[in-house]
């Protein structure tokens, strides 16, 4: 069987990850096509949009695509591409695992949670305006049909990867109407999966439970902003941005990310720390239908980061990115 893979190398460290990533994918043997296509600030000198059309239809040619870090300009410039790539191609399902990855140093052991972000609506929806100089004003859009795909989703993933409860993290107490529909049509799309225990926490206690006892959670479920923070927490429970992967996905297609930014400080050092892609490309072989290649990447880095010897500066090794990668090619079974 062979692949066809739209890879988007991005900017900063993004080529240096995105190389790494596809030399350790190679490894495995499977046979993919990598079909480069770019995005971001030199897109709009080029293009005149930091989102080409012919990027985004390879990926829709394509269905997976695997894409690395993309800068976003603060306050004012284009709006961000992983935003406008969301919503272009309604990924409106934010897949983001945090699985303890021994070897690892962190506050708590055996992490193993699953956090499922809106990703097209709240308060990301991008509408904002300026009621008079002085007072701005951003919509939080919650939809009943936004609202039950998500929490669908949240079900679906929970019976696939056999997980015993899905929490809806909310702040339906303040936001009586918008949160207040999210629980109501969550509350109706739970009963139709009696086997997975349901519950709601409040997104402020849910922090401070992760912080404290993330055991007390399985899958969890929210918002667009809601899910952007508590997303990050839980990637700080597992070693941070450096190792945490994720997948956006629709109906239709799904684009398989890092977590982490472009890390402008470190790019073309060759230093970074190609984990987090990686793994995320892991995740794209699973839903490819290769499980096998993916654990065998996941074996890998686990062996690797958890001996300690030859992991990137960011965790405490001696190595660069081409050493790391070549250790994991080797550990590789
Ligand atoms: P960042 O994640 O790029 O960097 C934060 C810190 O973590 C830096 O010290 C960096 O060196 C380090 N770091 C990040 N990834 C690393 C890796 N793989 N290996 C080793 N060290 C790593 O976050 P920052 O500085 O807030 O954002 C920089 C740019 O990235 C911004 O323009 C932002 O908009 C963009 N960004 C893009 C994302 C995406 O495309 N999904 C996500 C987050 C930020």
């Amino acid at each position: 069987m062979s692949y066809k893979v739209t890879i988007i190398p991005g900017d900063g460290i993004g080529p240096e990850v995105a190389d790494a990533t596809k030399a350790v994918i190679n490894a495995t043997g499977l046979e993919i096509e990598w079909i480069e296509k770019h995005a971001g600030a030199e897109m709009v000198n080029r293009h005149g949009t930091p989102l080409p059309d012919e990027t985004l239809d390879a990926i829709k040619e394509n269905r997976f695509a695997l894409k690395g870090p993309i800068g976003t300009p603060i306050g004012t410039g284009f709006r961000s591409v992983n935003v406008e790539l969301r919503k272009r191609l309604d990924l409106y399902a934010n897949f983001r695992p945090a699985k303890t990855i021994p070897g690892i140093k962190t506050r708590h052991e055996d992490v193993d949670l699953i956090v499922i972000r809106e990703n097209t609506e709240g308060l990301y929806s991008g509408l904002e305006h300026m009621v008079v100089p002085g007072i701005v004003e951003s919509q939080r859009v919650i939809t009943e049909k936004g609202s039950e795909r998500i929490i669908q989703a949240a079900f679906k993933i929970a019976r696939r990867y056999n997980r015993k409860k899905v929490t809806v993290v909310h702040k339906a107490n303040i936001l009586k109407m918008s949160d207040g529909l999210f629980l109501e049509v969550a509350r109706e799309v739970s009963r139709q999966y009696p086997q997975i225990e349901y519950d709601e926490a409040i997104v402020d206690a849910t922090a401070m439970k992760l912080v404290m006892d993330p055991s007390q959670f399985d899958v969890l479920v929210m918002e667009n902003l809601f899910g952007d923070i508590i997303s990050d927490l839980t990637s700080g429970l597992i070693g941070g941005l450096g190792v945490a992967p994720s997948a956006n996905l629709g109906d239709d297609y799904a684009v398989f990310e890092a977590v982490h930014g472009s890390a402008p400080d470190i790019a073309g050092k060759g230093v970074a720390n190609p984990t987090a892609l990686l793994l995320s490309g892991a995740l794209m072989l699973q839903q490819m239908g290769e499980p096998d290649a993916a654990e065998r990447i996941r074996k890998a880095v686990t062996k690797v980061i958890g001996e300690g010897k030859r992991t990137t500066m960011d965790l405490g090794g001696p190595c660069n990115t081409k050493e790391y990668v070549e250790a994991l090619i080797e550990a590789m079974e």
